[in-house]
C-alpha cells in the first residue's frame, strides 16, 4: 500500500492479542516517531515500554490510584470486580508504550507546542505500527492523569501522559473508514 493510501486507511484496533512486534521493529518504529515534527528540536517524549510482568505492575497501579482516591474520599476500597477489572485492564494488549511529554518552559517555544509535538511523536509510532501490519489502540482517561499513576511510572514533575498505546497483533477485523466530507472541514481563501 503507497503512503498514502496507508494514512488515508489507519484505524485503531480496540482488540489486540499476541504477539506484540519484536524489539528490532520497536525500535525502527520509534525511529519512526523520532521524526515527529518537532518545534526548536526539543524532543519533549518519551516513551516507557510495557509488557510482560510489566503489564501486571501497571494494572496494580491503576488499583493503587483508585484506592488512593477512596481513601482520600473515606470512603471504602474499590470493590472485587472494580479490583479485578483494574488488575486486567493493561491486559488487553501484549504491550503498551506509554507516551510521555517533557513540557519545560522554553523562551520561544509554548507549553501547547511541545505537547503537541509530543502527540504528533505518538501518532508516529502508532502509524508505523499500522503500516507493518501490527494494531495500536491509544487510550487515556482518568488513569492517565492520576498522580499515583504518574508517580509509579517514575514521572518527572515536568512530564505528562500523552497516551497509552496498546499494541499488537490485530483480534478484530480492522474497521473500513468512510471517506469524510472534506467541504465540512476546508476553508479556502483563493
Ligand atoms: C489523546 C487521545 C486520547 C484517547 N483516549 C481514548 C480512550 O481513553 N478510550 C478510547 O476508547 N479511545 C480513546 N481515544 C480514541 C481512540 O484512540 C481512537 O482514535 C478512536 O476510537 C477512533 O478510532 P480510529 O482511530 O480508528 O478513528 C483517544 C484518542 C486520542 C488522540
Amino acid at each position: 500500500m503507497n503512503a498514502l493510501e496507508l494514512l488515508k486507511n489507519r484505524v485503531s484496533i480496540p482488540k489486540l492479542r499476541a504477539p506484540a512486534p519484536d524489539q528490532k521493529l520497536m525500535d525502527e518504529c520509534y525511529q519512526a516517531a523520532m521524526r515527529a515534527p518537532d518545534h526548536g528540536r526539543l524532543k519533549p517524549w518519551r516513551f516507557i515500554q510495557i509488557s510482560n510482568d510489566g503489564l501486571d505492575r501497571l494494572g496494580q497501579l491503576y488499583l493503587d490510584a483508585e484506592n488512593f482516591d477512596a481513601v482520600k474520599n473515606q470512603g471504602e476500597e474499590v470493590s472485587e470486580v472494580r479490583r479485578q477489572k483494574l488488575l486486567s485492564m493493561p491486559q488487553r494488549a501484549p504491550m503498551i508504550v506509554v507516551v510521555v511529554g517533557r513540557v519545560e518552559a522554553h523562551p520561544k517555544v509554548p507549553r501547547e507546542e511541545q505537547f503537541m509535538a509530543a502527540g504528533c511523536a505518538a501518532y508516529g509510532l502508532s502509524v508505523s505500527l499500522f503500516a507493518q501490519g501490527f494494531g495500536c489502540m491509544w487510550r487515556t482517561g482518568a488513569l492517565a492523569y492520576h498522580p499515583v499513576v504518574k508517580a509509579g511510572l517514575e514521572l518527572e514533575e515536568s512530564e505528562e501522559i500523552v497516551g497509552y498505546l496498546y499494541i499488537g497483533t490485530a483480534d478484530c477485523t480492522p474497521k473500513t473508514p468512510k471517506p469524510q466530507q472534506i467541504e465540512d472541514f476546508l476553508t479556502k481563501w483563493e
